[in-house]
């Protein structure tokens, strides 16, 4: 794959993506959103693939929200679009991937940026990197699942002050108000993500892609996420994974899943 705008690379199951415009500190325009998309997808459809790694180039931002030159004259319609399409392409694709994909969050998450982040399944962040939500500021709302996702993983009051004051946080704040799972020197960010996914990696890979699946139903307007979960659960029990995984348990030896 040939792209311009992010690096992919992959060792041991995992894939590394970097958004790589820091001249622009990685803001999200509309090829790399593309360039995303397609690199996520084919991530997906990568048998080898096991985790995704997701980070922005250069020491000062993962990405600084999305690309403001290419929307600042856009109609109510193109606005509309914009965000519609940017959920669908990237940002809910994210989330839905069954493939785990982790953040690691290296310097300026704002606007769009900390919506990527918090699309991805969890987040590491340096403890240089500050997070926010800056769109009023800009006389507009956020409009890549900002809205919902923040509120959803750092309750409504929080997420409604940092909306309304278009504040940024600081990592440790994001620690521990559970925006991000880990704070690090940056230099030891990638060490630590990897170290992760080496963790979920010894695990099937089946059972996660449907724990994910059970996790995301709890956010879906009219779906029953207990009820994902008594069929997901039920599911597992017809896979190979879970056949291994309960026979090596008992023959005191590691699993080794087929369907990794
Ligand atoms: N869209 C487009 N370009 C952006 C950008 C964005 N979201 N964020 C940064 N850039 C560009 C700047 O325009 C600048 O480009 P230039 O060198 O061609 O002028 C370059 O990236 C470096 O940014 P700069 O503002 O000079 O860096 P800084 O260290 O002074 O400030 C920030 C860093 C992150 C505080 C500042 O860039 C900023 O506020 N960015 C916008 C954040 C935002 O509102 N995001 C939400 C968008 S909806």
């Amino acid at each position: 794959m040939n792209f311009e705008n992010i690096i992919l690379e992959q060792h041991d199951g995992l894939a590394q993506l970097t958004i790589n415009r820091p001249k622009k500190l990685n803001a999200l325009n509309k090829d790399t959103i593309q360039e995303l998309h397609e690199a996520f997808k084919a991530l997906e459809d990568d048998a080898d693939t096991k985790v995704i790694l997701l980070t922005g180039s250069g020491e000062k931002a993962f990405v600084a929200g999305a690309d403001i030159s290419e929307f600042a004259h856009f109609s109510e319609e193109e606005g509309k679009h914009l965000a519609k399409q940017g959920q669908e392409k990237l940002f809910d694709f994210v989330s839905n991937l069954s493939t785990p994909v982790i953040a690691a969050v290296n310097g300026f998450a704002l606007g769009g940026g900390l919506e990527l982040a918090m699309a991805c399944h969890f987040r590491i962040a340096s403890d240089n990197a500050k997070m926010g939500l800056p769109e009023v500021s800009l006389g507009v709302i956020p409009g890549y699942g900002g809205t919902q996702r923040l509120a959803q993983l750092i309750g409504k009051g929080k997420a409604m002050e940092l909306i309304m004051t278009a504040g940024m946080i600081s990592a440790e704040e994001a620690l521990s108000c559970g925006l991000v799972n880990y704070v690090t020197p940056q230099d030891e960010l990638l060490a630590l993500g990897e170290k992760l996914a080496s963790k979920i990696m010894r695990n099937s890979s089946v059972a996660i892609a449907a724990a994910i699946r059970a996790v995301n139903d709890n956010y879906v307007d009219g779906v029953n996420g207990f009820e994902t979960e008594i069929e997901e659960f039920g599911a597992c029990f017809a896979t190979e994974d879970f056949k291994e995984g309960t026979t090596a348990f008992l023959e005191k030896r590691k699993p080794s899943f087929p369907g990794n």
